[in-house]
C-alpha cells in the first residue's frame, strides 16, 4: 500500500500535479476578486501579488481577529486557519508585484507630489521603495482603492490599527487625499 502511495506521488510530480498544494487551491478563491497572480483589474480591488509577507499577515490575522475593519473580508476570513492565512501571506508574497500604471494630469500629478512629502520616509518617493517588510508597496496601486484606505485611516470610528498611518493620514488635506491616491497609482516603480 505504502509502495502504491511512493509510486502514485512519484508521478504526480513526475506530471507536474504536485506542483498544485493547498495554498494554491485557497489562492484559487482570491484571485476571483485579486486577478490571477494576485494582479487586480478592479479599480476598488488591491493588487496583493508581491506585497512584503509581513504586511499582508498583518493585515489578514487582525481581520480574523476583527482587530481590523473591513467591508467584506473579515468574516471571508474567519473560516481560514492561522496557519491557511500564513501560508497565503508567504504565497502572495513571492510572486512579482505588478504594477498598474495608471494616467493622471500634470497639475494632479505636482499636488500628490508635494502632499507627500511626510509619506517618503516610510514609502519611498514613489510609493515603490518601502523602508520594512511591515509597510505596502503603493506604486501603481488601483487609486481608487488607495484613496478609499486613506478616508478608512482619516476616520477615526473606522477600526485601522496601524497609529502611524493613521496620524499620517489625518495631516493631509482633504482636498489632497484624492491627488495622493493618483499620484502613487501613476508610478511604475
Ligand atoms: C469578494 C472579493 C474578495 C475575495 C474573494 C478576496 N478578497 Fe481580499 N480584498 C477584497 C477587497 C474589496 C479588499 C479591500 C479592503 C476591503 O474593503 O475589505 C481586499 C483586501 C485584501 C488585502 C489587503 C491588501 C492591502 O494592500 O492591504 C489582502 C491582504 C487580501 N485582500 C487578501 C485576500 C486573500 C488572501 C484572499 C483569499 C483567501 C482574498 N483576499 C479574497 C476583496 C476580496
Ligand atoms: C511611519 C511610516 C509611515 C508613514 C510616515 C506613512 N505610512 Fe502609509 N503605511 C505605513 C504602514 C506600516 C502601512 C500598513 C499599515 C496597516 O497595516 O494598516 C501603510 C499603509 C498605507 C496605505 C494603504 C495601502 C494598502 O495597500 O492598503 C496607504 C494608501 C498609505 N499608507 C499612504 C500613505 C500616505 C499618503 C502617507 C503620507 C501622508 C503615508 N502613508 C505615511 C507606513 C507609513
Amino acid at each position: 500500500m505504502k509502495l502504491h502511495i511512493a509510486v502514485a506521488l512519484a508521478g504526480m510530480a513526475f506530471t507536474g500535479i504536485a506542483l498544485a498544494g493547498p495554498t494554491e487551491d485557497l489562492a484559487r478563491t482570491c484571485n476571483a476578486c485579486h486577478g490571477v497572480n494576485g494582479v487586480s483589474v478592479g479599480p476598488s480591488m488591491p493588487s496583493i501579488g508581491g506585497l512584503p509577507e509581513a504586511h499582508l499577515k498583518n493585515v489578514m490575522l487582525q481581520w480574523k481577529t476583527d482587530e481590523r475593519y473591513s467591508a467584506t473580508m473579515g468574516r471571508h476570513f474567519k473560516g481560514y486557519t492561522e496557519a491557511e492565512l500564513s501560508a497565503l501571506a508567504t504565497y502572495y508574497s513571492k510572486l512579482p508585484y505588478v504594477p498598474t500604471v495608471q494616467k493622471a494630469d500634470d497639475k494632479i500629478m505636482a499636488k500628490g507630489k508635494e502632499a507627500t512629502d511626510r509619506c517618503e520616509t516610510c514609502h519611498g518617493a514613489t510609493g515603490g521603495e518601502p523602508d520594512d517588510a511591515e509597510t505596502p508597496k503603493l506604486n501603481g496601486q488601483w487609486a481608487q482603492y488607495l484613496e478609499l484606505e486613506l478616508m478608512k485611516y482619516r476616520n477615526d470610528a473606522v477600526k485601522m490599527p496601524h497609529k502611524k498611518m493613521r496620524n499620517n493620514a489625518k495631516k493631509l488635506a482633504d482636498e489632497d487625499v484624492a491627488a495622493v491616491a493618483e499620484f502613487y497609482a501613476a508610478q511604475p516603480k
